[in-house]
């Protein structure tokens, strides 16, 4: 058996447990009932157009958002989140697309941001800078990025190096579940493999991910399964192996496209 196929355990129980989940806001219906699970150690691709709810899903699964209906269960315990920091708390992180990174701050003061180790006690307590600047040191390493050194300003990393100073930072902190808003659409090709690498190192240590994404090349490279959103409904999830990347496309845009010809059509079709 070869890692890629031993790599999807396909038995396992989902870490996250999303069912029928609604959400309304007011009279419009941006999700319709949509499931979906994440096992540990597993890439679940999340795919569809513009506005087909992908994000409004993910804030429902990281606290931002109330479902209106349906169920979020987490290692089989059913769970409401009040805030982010509820759903941070029992291991469910979001890197955002916008990273919330201070550029001319040095990499460890934005890894450890608002979770600063102190030393000392009272009024002695201080920032441990030489923990957190070799913890910092270590764990980018082990994702493959060897830093000049612990005070180099994020502003100097590429996109795609900055991508994986947010993951490695969750992964640190805990995340069981790491929920990933379109890390590779603003990303050239080298830089994009470099995530999906970091993505798939996250995942061998267990971690359960949840890619989202416009790019069918992308979630292919990596995913284990995918679920296709079209206007706040899932066309179904396939596995690895099960979908080619035609199919994929074709699924996210089908919706679209038909949407476009009933405007054009005046709403005739
Ligand atoms: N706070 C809100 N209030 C009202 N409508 C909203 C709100 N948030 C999202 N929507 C609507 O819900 C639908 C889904 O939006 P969402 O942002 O989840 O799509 P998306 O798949 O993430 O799109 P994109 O690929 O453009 O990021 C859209 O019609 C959007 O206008
Ligand atoms: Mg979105």
């Amino acid at each position: 058996m070869n890692e890629q196929i031993k790599s999807q355990k396909p038995e396992s129980a989902p870490i996250i447990e999303m069912k029928d989940i609604e959400k309304h806001f007011g009279n419009i219906i941006a999700l319709a009932g949509v499931s979906f699970d994440v096992r540990p150690g597993e890439c679940h691709c999340l795919l569809g157009d513009n506005g087909a709810g992908k994000s409004t899903f993910i804030k429902t699964m990281s606290g931002v958002h109330k479902p209106t209906k349906g169920t979020v269960t987490l290692d089989g315990k059913e769970m409401h989140f009040a805030s982010t920091r509820d759903a941070m708390e029992a291991g469910i992180a979001t890197v955002f697309q916008d990273l919330a990174m201070i550029p001319l701050m040095s990499v460890t003061r934005n890894f450890f941001m608002g979770r600063e180790p102190t030393k000392g006690w009272g009024p002695f307590r201080r920032f441990d800078i030489e923990m957190a600047n070799e913890v910092t040191m270590e764990e980018m390493r082990k994702m493959g990025i060897n830093l000049r050194g612990p005070d180099q300003a994020v502003g100097t990393l590429s996109g795609g190096e900055r991508q994986t100073v947010a993951i490695a930072r969750a992964v640190y902190f805990g995340a069981k579940v790491l929920i990933l808003d379109e890390p590779t659409s603003a990303l050239g090709v080298r830089q994009t493999s470099n995530v999906l690498a970091t993505i798939d190192r996250v995942r061998k240590q267990g971690v359960g991910v949840v890619f989202i994404s416009h790019n069918v090349r992308h979630a292919l490279a990596v995913g284990d399964r995918f679920t296709v959103l079209n206007r706040g409904q899932t066309l179904g999830t396939a596995k690895r192996g099960e979908i080619t990347a035609s199919e994929l496309q074709d699924l996210m845009a089908g919706g679209q496209e038909l949407a476009d010809l009933e405007g054009s059509l005046g709403g005739t079709v």
